[in-house]
């Protein structure tokens, strides 16, 4: 790549065609454990390559090795729960971007990127209907004794606690109140109590206040260093008679111990999460129908989330190249 620029342009126009030329050789990988439905990879291959780029796809890779020597010539690289370690990062000489097809970046080790001035992008928003249609359906699941006999109970009337009212809360706020479910939230991020009166939301003021009424409490908080690990023991006991704690969120913000505690001291107590966390054969041994977990993220799992996140990502990379657009970097 030139790295003189060898006239002075005289219309914009002329400069992004200049630049933009520049990059044509450029490799975009689409690496994904857990690969995208054949709409958004053939999506996603027409943005790139309609840019000019070409697209290089590793697919249920079974093994790290297979990441290493699939990163190492790539310019850009679309993943969704894989994990970007500093390894990734080291084995990707000519990485300029990474995009996180979905809400969740915990996977990306974000100093790492930063270090080497790479940038890091999510896609908000563009996966939240699938997830929020998941919670709701595993509220339902276990409402129904996991679709086995004997008598289920209704959503309508239960209290419905969202904890974090981001793109994915609101959604499965607004499905709830469909249901005829009564919706409380927390979200310390959010001081403007408008966001949640303009959707009939009952704002709370503590995890504590959240916790103590909810009949079915979503969980919609990210994995951070702050979250890891802080719903547990305490927070279950203080739920009303027959609650079910819903995780479509991480299962690392679980005490995995606290909660198994919780549910053995409480046998009315269920919980039901999508993804299975360490102790899930321990947790189906002691807790039989009142436990579920998903064996592999099911959330986003549906051919339209998988073609706008994906789309998205693809897009987010050729603006970032062309128009040098970073409204959604995570890493600024
Ligand atoms: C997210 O953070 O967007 C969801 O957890 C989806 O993850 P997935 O792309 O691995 O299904």
């Amino acid at each position: 790549m030139p790295t003189i620029v060898p006239y002075t342009f005289e219309k914009k126009e002329e400069k992004k065609e200049y630049f933009t030329s520049l990059m044509k050789d450029m490799k975009i990988l689409v690496a994904t454990e857990k690969p995208f439905a054949k709409k958004a990879v053939d999506g996603i291959r027409e943005i790139v390559e309609g840019a000019g780029y070409q697209l290089a796809l590793l697919e249920k890779y079974t093994d790290k090795t297979q990441l290493l020597d699939a990163v190492a010539d790539a310019d850009a690289m679309i993943v969704r729960s894989d994990k970007v370690t500093a390894e990734v990062i080291a084995a990707a000489r000519n990485l300029k971007i990474v995009v996180r097809a979905g809400a969740g970046y915990d996977n990306v080790d974000l100093e790492a990127a930063s270090t080497r001035g790479i940038v890091v992008m999510n896609t908000p928003g563009q996966n939240s209907n699938a997830v929020a249609e998941l919670a709701v359906g595993m509220m339902v699941y276990m409402a129904r004794n996991q679709f086995t006999s004997g008598t289920g109970t209704e959503l309508a009337g239960k209290t419905l606690a969202i904890h974090a009212y981001g793109n994915v809360g609101k959604l499965v706020g607004r499905k709830g109140a469909a249901l005829g479910m009564n919706v409380v939230a927390y979200d310390p991020f959010i001081t403007d109590p408008k966001v949640f009166e303009t959707d009939g939301v009952k704002k709370v003021d503590s995890v504590e206040e959240l916790y103590a009424c909810a009949d079915y409490l979503s969980l919609h908080i990210p994995a951070t260093e702050q979250t890891k690990g802080s719903i547990g023991y305490d927070l279950l006991m203080s739920m009303p008679k027959g609650a079910t704690l819903v995780n479509t969120a991480r299962k690392e913000v679980i005490d995995e111990e606290g909660v198994a505690k919780a549910m053995t001291e409480r046998e009315d107590l269920k919980y039901i999460t999508d993804v299975a966390p360490a102790l899930h054969t321990e947790y189906g041994e002691k807790f039989g129908k009142r436990y579920f977990g998903t064996p592999k993220k099911m959330g986003a799992e549906t051919a339209e989330a998988n073609v706008n996140a994906g789309l998205a990502a693809a897009r987010q990379i050729v603006d970032y190249f062309v128009n040098g657009n970073v409204k959604f970097q995570v890493n600024k």
